[in-house]
């Protein structure tokens, strides 16, 4: 059996990570944390920009550093939002980039701190999913 998920562990990974988030817009630092079938972890931040538009989710940068250095299966991912008083979960386009790599059954955690997490799934977040089919060889 595989070892259960340190949900705490990653939660705070992430945690630690939102301290390096490029947020002088917001102001909203995002720290997010993807575990890897190793037990590795890899962590992003938000990355804004002037040209607002250009912004990049924490949980797009995990998931974009995690591909690029040849990872394309995980196990969870937690988001941590320290200047929030409630739970923000990914926003839609960071479910369906999730989505790509993920199965529905994947955990997907988030909050404010260690003991104010909401525990769900990608495929409660991102229901209906589909197109996998167009994905082809990968
Ligand atoms: N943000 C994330 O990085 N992830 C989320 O789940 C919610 C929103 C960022 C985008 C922007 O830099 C700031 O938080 C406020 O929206």
């Amino acid at each position: 059996m595989k070892n259960a998920i340190d949900y705490e562990k990653l939660f705070n990974e992430a945690l630690r990570a939102a301290s390096l988030a490029y947020a002088p817009y917001s102001r909203f630092r995002v720290g997010a944390a993807l575990l890897l079938e190793n037990g590795d972890i890899i962590t992003g931040v938000n990355v804004e920009n002037r040209s607002f538009g250009v912004t990049n989710c924490a949980e797009r940068s995990a998931l974009f550093a995690a591909v690029s250095a040849g990872f394309r299966s995980f196990r969870a991912i937690a988001v941590a939002t320290p200047d929030s008083d409630y739970p923000v979960s990914p926003c839609g386009v960071c479910r369906q980039a999730l989505s790509e790599f993920m199965p529905p059954e994947t955990p997907v955690i988030f909050g404010p701190a260690e003991n104010a997490i909401t525990y769900s799934t990608i495929g409660e977040l991102y229901p209906y999913d589909a197109l996998h089919e167009l994905a082809g060889p990968r």
